[in-house]
């Protein structure tokens, strides 16, 4: 694994848009998976300034997002649909058809069922990632298997405690969520997990040194074979 760590939020946003304007200029078809949370909002920025100034174009690639919540309008500002068409996709070139973001239409089955075959038609070349203050990556919760491919999960409380900053109060955070499961993750060639704040620092120093267990779901990267972490000072302080 190869870790950066830079000085400052500025930065790791810019560090992590670099990854994806290369992958896209060695390959413009790329598939893309991206991730929510406050974390990749200033990479989502850089991004935008990067194609408004023609220096990356989205027009040939495809996009997925690793996970949404279950029993919230995908209207609403809260929900993660919200999120990337209002921090991304409603600013650069991506084709609406190639927006995969997991979805509950009708049945819970059936939704899981699309989203990984749409993950096997399309692999994803590179995914970038957050990580949960309990060492969660998109909504895979401490305990879930490796072998997890997209399915429900029901949300544990730190996470809604975590997120509860989005929402009026913690009562408003839904409790379910759909999600990439780990093995759908590791599928993906390349991966560039994005870590921000002290608030980060232990849950990185677990994924990094800790026991490779479910119950650090990020811990698993350990075995990627092409794994980039981007961690500011901060975060960083307990692997320096
Ligand atoms: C949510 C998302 C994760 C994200 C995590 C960390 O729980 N489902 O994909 O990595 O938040 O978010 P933040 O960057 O806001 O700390």
């Amino acid at each position: 694994m190869n870790i950066m760590i830079v000085k400052n939020y500025k930065e790791l946003s810019k560090t992590g848009a670099d990854f994806i304007i290369k992958q896209l200029k060695h390959k413009p078809q790329s598939v893309l998976g991206l991730a929510t949370g406050s974390s990749p909002l200033g990479m989502y920025q850089e991004l935008i300034k990067a194609y408004q100034a023609h220096k990356v174009t989205f027009s040939q690639s495809r996009v997925f997002n690793l996970d949404e919540y279950i029993g919230i309008d995908y209207a609403q500002k809260e929900s993660y649909h919200y999120y990337m068409l209002e921090n991304l996709y409603q600013y650069i070139d991506i084709p609406k058809n190639r927006i995969h973001i997991p979805e509950i239409k009708d049945s819970y089955s059936e939704a899981t069922k699309k989203f990984d075959k749409l993950l096997d038609l399309h692999p994803i070349d590179l995914q970038i990632l957050g990580l949960g203050t309990n060492g969660h990556i998109g909504f895979n919760e401490p305990g879930t298997p490796f072998s997890s491919t997209t399915f429900i999960t029901k949300l544990n409380w730190q996470t809604r405690k975590d997120n509860a900053r989005f929402f009026n109060s913690i009562n408003d955070v839904p409790t379910h969520a759909i999600t990439m499961g780990i093995r759908n993750i590791m599928k993906a060639k390349r991966i560039v997990l994005i870590v921000y704040g002290a608030n980060k620092k232990d849950a990185l120093y677990n994924m990094i040194h800790g026991e490779i267990t479910p119950d650090i779901p990020a811990s698993i990267l350990q075995l990627h074979s092409d794994l980039t972490i981007v961690a500011d000072d901060a975060a960083a302080q307990s692997i320096k």
